[in-house]
């Protein structure tokens, strides 16, 4: 099937990250996990290596390494790349084109015709916010496609937009990013 980078972020909606990397690998795509060094304190990359077999990384400075620039490697290597769930900090880093983590290096050394997905989770007030709303445009204007939130009660006990999708929504996605 085909190669995708997972990129994960801290969200309470982790957990559906783990159904999702899981979901890939059973319908035989090969998935590297690409984790937030906050997301890996909510849950461990062991989890993630457990559910696609494969290396989760956090780091191109510390842990078992590709070679010698890690980020180079992991985009060439890359077919496409889903980043679900996506924090509001996460957008902030990837419509600056940040690079001071592994994922936002990965995703600068992309292809430009690498498809990407983004899928945003957070809390509706912070959703809704105007800079969180700016970055999401820059970084549909950048070539990411954008699966928006849904509507419904969070797990911060607060109702409205900006659930992370559910898994099979996601998947849906990603099968037609893949064509
Ligand atoms: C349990 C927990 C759940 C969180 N859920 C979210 C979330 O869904 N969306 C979000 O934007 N921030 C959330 N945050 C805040 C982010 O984790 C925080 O902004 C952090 O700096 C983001 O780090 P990262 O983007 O590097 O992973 C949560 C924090 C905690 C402790």
């Amino acid at each position: 099937m085909s190669r995708v980078l997972l990129a994960v972020s801290a969200s309470a909606a982790l957990h559906k990250a783990c159904d999702l990397a899981s979901k890939l690998t059973q319908e035989g795509h090969e998935v590297r996990t690409l984790m937030t060094a906050n997301a890996a304190r909510l849950i461990s990359p062991q989890l993630f290596e457990a559910m696609t077999g494969q290396a989760a990384r956090v780091s191109e400075f510390e842990g078992e390494r590709e070679g010698g620039m890690d980020h180079i490697t992991l985009a060439r290597w890359g077919e496409s790349l889903v980043f679900a769930p996506a924090t509001a900090g996460a957008l902030a880093r990837l419509a600056h084109g940040d690079a001071s983590d592994l994922i936002g290096t990965v995703v600068l050394a992309l292809q430009p015709s690498t498809p990407r997905l983004l899928c945003p989770a957070m809390n509706p007030t912070m959703y809704a916010h105007p800079a969180v709303q700016r970055n999401l445009e820059q970084c549909r204007a950048d070539g990411w496609q954008v699966l928006d939130p849904g509507s419904g009660r969070l797990a911060c006990d607060e109702e409205g937009t900006g659930r992370l999708r559910e898994v099979p929504e996601i998947l849906q996605r990603v099968r037609e990013l893949l064509g």
